[in-house]
């Protein structure tokens, strides 16, 4: 076994039990979400320990619906939007891998279901629903009974930005201190902001051009713009809080998109420079600026991705509409 294999393996065996109960079927739903204060980069690349806090809105129905249960066949089965896939496909083997390691070594065939309930032209990724769905589905089948918290540092092995899909609304994930990543996990905020809205312009729906994951590796190992973006990140995620709490959409606003914009600032600087941003993505940001100087109240968490997201309080929803005619709107507070 690898270094990074047995040090994953070590930190699965911290939280879940030595001996899994046999599996029963189990489904699960859990929704995307957008950061508002960004997590970029990583302080531990095996556990997935951040540098920084982040925060973040969930999609409401937007999401990734799992369900687990024993395979009919003696091996496992992965099959995505009704697809059967073959072992060897890249999505299929990062959900296999995982499962691996919640299985500990143990011989249990899976048969794993996920559908996606995100219209793949909005561009969104997935990878935070998808392995916060299939750690509540696994957590469910297997009838462990972990809290959320706990599921919340499972998932972050898969993907980091899954730590917040395990809750709608506000979520935080505190970066956390240990070394062994046992306090790195989200928690939910409790506030709500039903006049919140989010718009999603798809710029370009096919797979980026690097993934996050080696995106901040790189940023975090060249970029000289990298040393100042932590306390920078970390300062944002309180006053993005505090702006939650306050209920003062303009400050909120304001930080989530300067936030985002220091991010790509650090990765347009990494050498080689890193630019997620297309042409059309620089079109909608300069249309959001123009029409934010007639008095528009909306703001871009920018992703790193083409795609560009919008926040915006319902008042602004009509202009919103008129400015960006294809924009996907999102109410995530709204009562499912
Ligand atoms: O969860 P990952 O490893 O795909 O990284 C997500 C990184 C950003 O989307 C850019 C920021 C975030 O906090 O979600």
């Amino acid at each position: 076994m690898s270094e990074t294999a047995q040090k994953q393996a070590a930190f699965f065996a911290g939280i879940l039990p030595l001996r899994l109960p046999a599996p029963r079927a189990a489904v699960a739903f859990a929704p995307s979400n957008i950061a508002l204060g960004k997590y970029w980069g990583k302080r531990d690349d095996t556990l997935n320990l951040p540098c920084n806090s982040s925060l973040s809105v969930s999609l409401g129905s937007m999401g990734t619906t799992t369900k687990v249960s024993p395979a009919n066949a003696q091996k496992d089965e992965v099959i995505f939007n009704e697809r059967a896939l073959e072992a060897e496909n890249p999505f299929a083997s990062k959900i296999l891998r995982f499962t691996s390691l919640f299985r500990q070594g143990q011989t249990i065939p899976l048969r794993i279901e996920t559908e996606n309930s995100i219209p793949t032209a909005a561009g969104l990724a997935s990878s935070a629903s998808g392995f916060a769905a299939l750690v509540s589905a696994l957590d469910a089948a297997f009838s462990l009974d972990l809290s959320k918290e706990q599921q919340s540092c499972l998932a972050r092995i898969g993907s980091g930005s899954a730590t917040r899909s395990f809750w709608q609304g506000f979520v935080r994930w505190d970066r956390g201190n240990l070394q062994d990543g046992t306090d790195s996990y989200a928690v939910p905020l409790h506030a709500t902001l039903p006049e919140f809205r989010i718009a999603i312009i798809p710029v370009d729906t096919g797979p980026k051009s690097q993934s996050s994951r080696d995106g901040m590796n790189h940023t975090v190992s060249s970029s000289p713009l990298f040393s100042s973006w932590p306390d920078r990140a970390e300062a944002d995620c309180k006053i993005i809080e505090q702006a939650i709490m306050e209920r003062d959409f303009v400050m909120l606003g304001e930080t989530a998109e300067a936030n985002a914009l220091a991010m790509h600032a650090t990765m347009m600087a990494a050498r080689p420079a890193l630019c997620y941003l297309k042409h059309e993505s620089w079109r909608a940001l300069e249309t959001l600026w123009s029409a934010r100087k007639d008095g528009l109240q909306a703001y871009a968490p920018m992703d790193a991705g083409a795609n560009v997201k919008l926040i915006f309080l319902q008042d602004q929803e009509a202009d919103i509409k008129s400015l960006f005619p294809n924009a996907t709107i999102i109410e995530p507070f709204r009562e499912r």
